[in-house]
């Protein structure tokens, strides 16, 4: 059995020492497609291997095609957007991801950005402190947990919303749980998005949404960019100079952002929630484990699209 790791952007080598270390360990062999540049590469190095471990890597029909002996795909990591789920099962390839591998290293860099953001992105002039604020959590798992967690020893007052988990859990965590994500804007002076990236939540934090948020209102994106509205965001901010953004995302018009809001907007340049040697070391190696615990012994725990 052959297994390749294609990372477009990749582990740090302490990750894939130990994901070597499972693969080989189970008998299997493992080859190393990094920093590739064109899609082609992806196409012909998938071309003889039984399993796939990914980042934010796009696996499409077309990558599925070529991979004639794929079983198994799984996502070092938690979003899947870039996994075309029903061309997987037509291909008979299961999906899984890694949930609560790399969260920490999320929420960690949720902070860092809000404190660069708070004190006006290092410029010299008095900023402001995360103590105190309202911080609004759109969306309460693992990576929403996690950012609780760190904002109560910043003393910020917590305030979460989730569609898909009881208003108990949220309380239960010691964060105040609010109705709706217009009630989480209307309350909090900051808002961090950690929804996924889907055909419901395409565009939905858009100009109405945001414009709730009081003067100097702070909205930072560690999830993904296609769930801002940006047009709608970059009108809103045209008109409130009191409004930052800030991502781990670049958006799409992300020049035009720099652009228009020197000293209220920032983007990584390259996506860096998950890109810590701990993250990477425990999304990696779970997802060894998850390969070899599916291709052995048929454990579809994780699996994304049954
Ligand atoms: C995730 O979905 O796990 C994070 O966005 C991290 O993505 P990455 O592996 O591309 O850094």
């Amino acid at each position: 059995m052959k297994v390749l790791v294609a990372t477009e952007k990749p582990f740090a080598k302490v990750a894939v020492d130990g994901i070597r270390q499972e693969i080989e360990a189970a008998g299997y062999e493992l080859a190393l497609l990094e920093k590739y540049t064109e899609k082609a590469q992806l196409l012909d190095a998938v071309k003889d291997v039984d399993a796939l471990i990914i980042r934010s890597d796009i696996i499409d029909n077309e990558v599925l095609d070529a991979a004639k002996q794929l079983k198994i795909v799984v996502r070092a990591g938690v979003g899947y957007d870039n996994v075309d789920l029903a061309a997987s099962t037509a291909h008979k390839v299961v999906v899984m991801n890694t949930p609560g591998q790399n969260s920490n290293a999320v929420a960690e860099l949720v902070f860092g950005l809000l404190v660069f953001a708070v004190r006006n992105f290092y410029n010299g002039k008095a900023g402001t402190e995360l103590k105190g604020k309202k911080l609004g959590i759109l969306a309460f798992g693992n990576v929403g947990r996690n950012v609780a967690r760190i904002a109560a020893g910043f003393g910020m007052e917590i305030y979460a919303y989730d569609a898909f988990c009881p208003k108990e859990a949220i309380e239960a965590a010691g964060v105040h749980a609010v109705d709706s994500t217009e009630d989480l804007f209307d309350a909090c002076d900051i808002v961090s998005l950690h929804i996924p990236a889907t055909p419901e939540t395409k565009n939905y934090i858009n100009y109405d949404l945001v414009n709730r948020l009081p003067k100097g209102g702070v909205l930072i994106n560690t999830a993904r960019k296609e769930v801002i509205d940006e047009a709608g965001l970059m009108k809103l901010m045209e008109e409130r100079d009191d409004l930052k953004y800030v991502s781990d995302i670049a958006p799409a018009s992300a020049e035009d952002f720099a652009a228009k809001f020197p000293g209220r907007y920032f983007a990584t340049p390259k996506k860096m929630g998950a890109q810590t040697a701990e993250a990477n070391i425990n999304a990696g190696i779970a997802a060894a484990k998850q390969i070899v615990g599916f291709l052995r012994d048929g454990i579809t725990k994780f699996q994304v699209n049954k």
